[in-house]
């Protein structure tokens, strides 16, 4: 897009807090946003869903009972339905059925208690957020820390709110109007997998849009797809894989040329998503260790900072940002 900006962020590349320090505390909530910026994040990511009455809620996906106690509350009990979205079967207590009132009556807890046991121990005792708090909770931060922080939602499941008659692109386009934050210079950059709904996002909002790249979506990764995605996006958000592929030993291998091509056509280029506890750690690291364990930070994660991305989603802010003071 010729008049795209990108909003201004001081440190490169970007610690992008990838649903909140989500290592650390139960996703999207607003004590994990706040662990995020104390770990020194640049940007929160907030995935968001829209509930019946148009609100939007800071949760993974719409299916609320991987990430909420809402399987254990028998005031719940009969919303509990079986749909089809984007093609798959999915049974459980779904965002679109609650209005917000309901929504704050749930508790977060731990999507992955055996892997994030420190998490699991908050089970039960923060709310789910809305996108208004999580703006609300960065400005706050900014104005105490001064630092320049910036929020990167991703609509969720765009194509299918809309066939419900829930356009969450246009909802998400209504509370940046309100907050005076529609503009180039906003520290917001929208993304989504969908192609169409990063283009809906276009006509509606003037922040930095970001064209998610998925595992199963390498075919947006070649010289071609990318000179179709800088006619609409200003960056592009892929699997890591993508970046810095993992050989058979397990370990990482050389880089691909995507970065360079993306750089080219003049996008940025944030992957996800490190963490801490993922299979592709190198020589010295085991699968579930902690690399503060062993008192350095370097490591993939500075192999992952070499390949010359603007920023990086991480579970482990904290991680992310001293492999960067090593970089
Ligand atoms: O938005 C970037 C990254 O978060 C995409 O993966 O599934 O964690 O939202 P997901
Ligand atoms: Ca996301």
């Amino acid at each position: 897009r010729q008049e795209a900006q990108v909003a201004p962020i001081v440190d490169v590349p970007w610690v992008i807090a990838h649903r909140g320090a989500s290592a650390y505390r139960p996703e999207h909530t607003l004590p994990a946003y706040e662990l995020a910026v104390r770990q020194r994040a640049d940007v929160l990511e907030p995935d968001l869903v829209p509930t019946s009455d148009g609100h939007l809620i800071a949760r993974h996906e719409n299916e609320l009972s991987d990430s909420t106690d809402v399987a254990d509350r028998a005031e719940f009990a009969d919303r509990r339905t079986t749909k089809t979205i984007d093609g798959r079967q999915v049974t459980g207590w779904f965002s679109e059925d609650f209005t917000l009132t309901e929504v704050k009556r749930l508790r977060a807890v731990e999507r992955l208690p055996d892997i994030r046991p420190r998490s699991a121990r908050h089970d039960g005792k923060y709310e789910v957020a809305t996108f208004e708090e999580v703006l609300d909770l960065r400005d706050d931060a900014a104005r105490r820390t001064g630092r320049d922080i910036m929020v990167m939602p991703e609509i969720k499941h765009g194509a299918y709110f809309d066939s419900i008659g829930l356009d969450a692109e246009a909802l998400l386009a209504e509370v940046l109007d309100e907050r005076g934050l529609n503009h180039p210079d906003a520290p917001v950059a929208v993304q989504s997998f969908e192609p169409d709904s990063v283009r809906e996002l276009g006509e509606r909002v003037e922040v930095t849009l970001i064209q998610l790249i998925g595992s199963r979506q390498q075919h947006l990764t070649t010289p071609e797809a990318l000179d179709e995605i800088a006619t609409y996006a200003d960056a592009i958000g892929p699997d890591l894989r993508w970046v810095l592929p993992i050989g058979d030993d397990g370990l990482p291998g050389e880089p691909t040329p995507l970065v360079s091509d993306a750089h080219d056509r003049g996008l940025l280029v944030t992957p996800w998503t490190l963490r801490s506890e993922n299979a592709f750690l190198p020589a010295g690291y085991r699968k579930g260790d902690d690399p503060s364990a062993h008192g350095d930070h370097r490591g993939y994660y500075i192999e992952v900072l070499r390949t010359g991305v603007d920023g990086v989603f991480t579970d482990n802010p904290d991680h992310l940002y001293k492999a960067r003071m090593h970089f």
